[in-house]
């Protein structure tokens, strides 16, 4: 089995001190920092685009897992790699050449994720697994923090694992939206690899992260 990561979302943090939280992250021992870019057009909310991320990233040495929920995604790729992004994960939804997209990622020497809406089936990218270096599985539907788990995506995350068997193929899997301790344990155990959390990581336990980042990777 693989080392259960946690990727902490940015978007549970105090936007007024995001470097200084960030700290906070690194000292607590994420692995990641997930970032969670939206558009107010393939999600209802509105985010932090790439000088922030610039300016985040130039302060600290953790891997940026930057998680672009923007349509059309393609033309800002390079934009995020740029800003120093490490992973970058896109919605097969929010491009019109997935394959295209995979490729641009590739170019520019970075890994890539593809994200899974609760209703999108894995079908849509059975094409592409041999060319990913993770899949997002989201366990609610994009566009805030703080959304309740919906139990019934881990059922893709079981159809991933099998086909990796299958196919003798390997990438990460990586689960985000509403993880609690409670439920991390569930969805490692269905094979789940990266936790992202966001709540609980900065809310539980009156804040105290590295307790939290323990507690996810040790349920
Ligand atoms: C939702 C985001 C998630 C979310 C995680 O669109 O992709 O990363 O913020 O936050 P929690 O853990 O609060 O659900
Ligand atoms: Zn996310």
């Amino acid at each position: 089995m693989k080392k259960i990561q946690i990727s902490p979302s940015i978007l549970s943090a105090d936007f007024s001190q995001l470097g200084a939280e960030i700290k906070r992250l690194e000292a607590g021992g994420a692995d990641m920092i997930h970032v969670d870019v939206m558009d107010g057009h393939f999600v209802p909310n509105l985010t932090i685009g790439p000088p922030v991320i610039k300016a985040l990233k130039k302060n600290c040495s953790i891997k940026f897992d930057v998680h672009l929920m923007i349509s059309p995604v393609h033309k800002y790729i390079e934009a995020y790699s740029d800003a120093g992004a490490d992973i970058i994960t896109i919605h097969p939804e929010a491009t019109e050449n997935l394959q295209a997209s995979i490729s641009k990622i590739k170019e520019l020497k970075k890994k890539v994720g593809i994200s899974l809406n609760p209703e999108t089936k894995v079908d849509v990218i059975n094409d592409y697994l041999n060319q990913v270096d993770l899949i997002l599985i989201m366990s609610v539907n994009p566009g805030f923090g703080g959304q309740k788990f919906m139990p019934e995506v881990l059922d893709k995350i079981k159809e991933l694992k099998k086909i990796q068997k299958e196919q003798n193929i390997d990438f990460d899997i990586e689960i985000d939206g509403g993880i609690n301790f409670e439920n991390s344990k569930i969805a490692i155990e269905a094979g789940a690899n990266i936790l992202v959390s966001g709540t609980t990581i900065f809310k539980s336990n009156n804040g105290d992260i590295k307790r939290n980042i323990d507690l996810l990777k040790s349920k």
